[in-house]
């Protein structure tokens, strides 16, 4: 998959050729294609911004820049993101969705804002990760960036992915234990070095569901609703839980 990125900072992208989006991308699963802004502008100072007409705060990032950046990748062949606090929420549905493409451009916005020509034209999504507010679009796209290369296949060691496929699906993850069995008199969980993988297993699913139930309660309910098959064992921890949070099945 490739990602196009349109930014004033492409320094702040370093992360993404580092650890296992890097080894991804040298193996040419995914490819990051960081484009400066800035390079495209036709001032001879390089100006990439200005004032807002009628006054106000801040400035206001330049149409002309952005729109050449955003031919120099094609990006009319794309979907095109502009990451901004008032777009979309990101979540997990969203980023599934982009993993499917095959290529996608990404906006950074800086300073007060885009010129809205360059939204309207370029029929830019906004999508936002959170609801308060960064200094710029660049740690935004870096989040998108990462979420959405784990999901595209071979990005992932398999047992990471154990979350996103299995019963665990929409839970949160359950605790986990190294070496060494006793650290500064703090041991861990008996069934984990019982050998007993159903045990461990059913030990396993419980505290998801658990921990699921007491800090995401909404994410929880959607679970109790669509999990997928259960096997008998299965199910029954889910009704205790349940049966604990009062929750109908
Ligand atoms: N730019 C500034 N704040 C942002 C946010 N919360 N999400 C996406 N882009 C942003």
């Amino acid at each position: 998959m490739r990602f196009n990125i349109l930014t004033l900072f492409p320094e702040m992208f370093t992360p993404l050729f580092t650890s296992m989006t890097g080894r991804a991308a040298e193996k040419g699963l995914l490819s990051f294609h960081v484009v400066n802004i800035r390079d495209f502008s036709t001032d001879k100072h390089s100006k990439a911004d200005d004032y807002p007409f009628g006054g106000g705060q801040g400035m206001v990032m330049l149409p002309q820049p952005a729109f050449d950046a955003l031919r120099s990748v094609e990006a009319e062949k794309t979907r095109v993101i502009y990451l901004s606090p008032r777009g979309r929420k990101l979540d997990r549905a969203l980023a599934e969705e982009l993993a499917r493409e095959e290529e996608i451009t990404l906006f950074c916005g800086h300073y007060e804002g885009l010129d809205q020509r360059v939204i309207d034209t370029w029929h830019m999504e906004e999508v936002s990760i959170g609801d308060y507010i960064l200094t710029g679009g660049e740690l935004a796209a870096m989040v998108l960036a990462d979420t959405v290369s784990r999901m595209v296949p071979g990005v992932l060691a398999g047992e990471a992915s154990a979350f996103d496929e299995s019963i665990y699906s929409g839970l949160l993850e359950y605790p986990q234990y190294s070496q060494p069995r006793e650290f500064e008199g703090l041991g861990v969980p008996e069934v984990l070095l019982s050998g007993n993988h159903k045990m461990i297993h059913l030990w396993r699913y419980e505290q998801s569901l658990m921990l699921t139930a007491e800090r995401r309660p909404d994410l929880f309910e959607q679970y109790v609703k669509n999990h997928g098959e259960l096997s008998k064992d299965e199910r029954k921890v889910l009704e205790k839980v349940v049966g604990c949070c009062k929750i109908p099945v």
